[in-house]
């Protein structure tokens, strides 16, 4: 497993850099179908930030708040083009706290793209963030690709057949502008069983089409992104080269021992509130995990082979 310890401080992993850590680069090429497609010959080469689950007006305390201004400010200061939140942007769906969630959201002088989670009604949600849920944009010769895919009656993750195809033409758009992909859900549509969760998109709720997409696209769609776990970093790699992760709330995080009961994948051994820093540099996609209010953070680097 790839992960740096807690204890190396940011300034000594700046002193370190990146640069040694830099893998070989061929073409980057994938059979789909029995055709060669050509992936783009340049890897991303930008840092973002990822953030989930703020829960805004959880326990109908005013901590949440309290600590989504901690994140932020940290958030402001830190370095990435923009910033992913991964949906439950406020707790039990709780009007109010939408706009204390915006008036903090806009102070950090960054572009902030949500997705609704289970907590979060689609039209409260789009309402007060004035967004639509299903959209896409481009960054750096990537396109991030974010749908709703959670319901309020439910911890499992719902695509619609009506997604599944605007999914299907964003992938295609993507290939037409030779862009990577990266797309972004509240819900995993990895399945997972106890001892995790078992919340994901099943078979019969759009998993198996969704990931037929995929496998259309395969080699171009660098990662699935998703929050709603509070489990800190959490992830599976065994559709290589696709990475799947779930990322830590920014309000708790739940230490629920998966690693050593033998639960696929991986989960890293930080569960503070945080936020991460995403990084993509020559092969791989790094993601730092900060701990709000520490000097610290663990690292998880993803991998991607130059053929498969
Ligand atoms: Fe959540």
């Amino acid at each position: 497993m790839d992960i740096m310890p807690a204890e190396f401080s940011r300034r000594r992993l700046i002193a370190l850099g990146t640069a040694g850590l830099a893998l070989p680069r061929n073409t980057w090429a994938v059979e789909t179908s029995g055709r060669s497609t050509t992936l783009p010959d340049k890897w991303p080469d930008f840092s973002f930030l990822v953030v989930t689950d703020t829960h805004l007006g959880y326990q109908n305390k005013a901590s949440a708040a309290q600590q989504w201004e901690k994140t932020a400010t940290e958030l402001a200061q830190a370095e990435g083009d923009f910033i992913l939140h991964l949906g439950d942007v406020v707790d039990q769906g709780q009007e109010p706290q939408y706009p204390i969630y915006r008036k903090i959201r806009d102070s950090i002088g960054k572009p902030v793209h949500e997705i609704p989670g289970n907590h979060d009604p689609i039209d409260l949600f789009e309402k007060h963030l004035e967004i639509t849920t299903d959209r896409s944009f481009d960054h750096g010769g990537v396109r991030f690709v974010l749908f709703g895919n959670a319901h309020r009656d439910s911890h499992d993750g719902f695509i619609t057949e009506e997604q599944l195809i605007w999914i299907g033409q964003q992938c295609q758009e993507a290939t037409e502008k030779n862009l990577w992909l990266v797309l972004c859900a509240h819900v995993p549509c990895h399945t997972n069983k106890p001892p995790d969760r078992a919340w994901y998109v099943k078979p019969e709720n759009g998993q198996t089409r969704f990931y037929e997409i995929l496998d259309q696209h395969r080699g171009r769609v660098l990662v699935l992104f998703h929050g709603h776990f509070h489990n800190g970093i959490r992830g599976w790699d065994d559709r290589s080269p696709l990475n799947e992760v779930l990322f830590p709330s920014a309000l708790y995080n739940q230490k629920r021992g998966l690693m050593e009961k033998n639960a696929p994948g991986y989960n890293l051994e930080e569960f503070r509130p945080g936020y991460v820093a995403a990084t993509f540099s020559e092969g791989s996609l790094t993601l730092d995990y900060w701990p709000v209010g520490t000097d610290e953070k663990m690292s998880k680097r993803l991998r991607y082979p130059d053929s498969v």
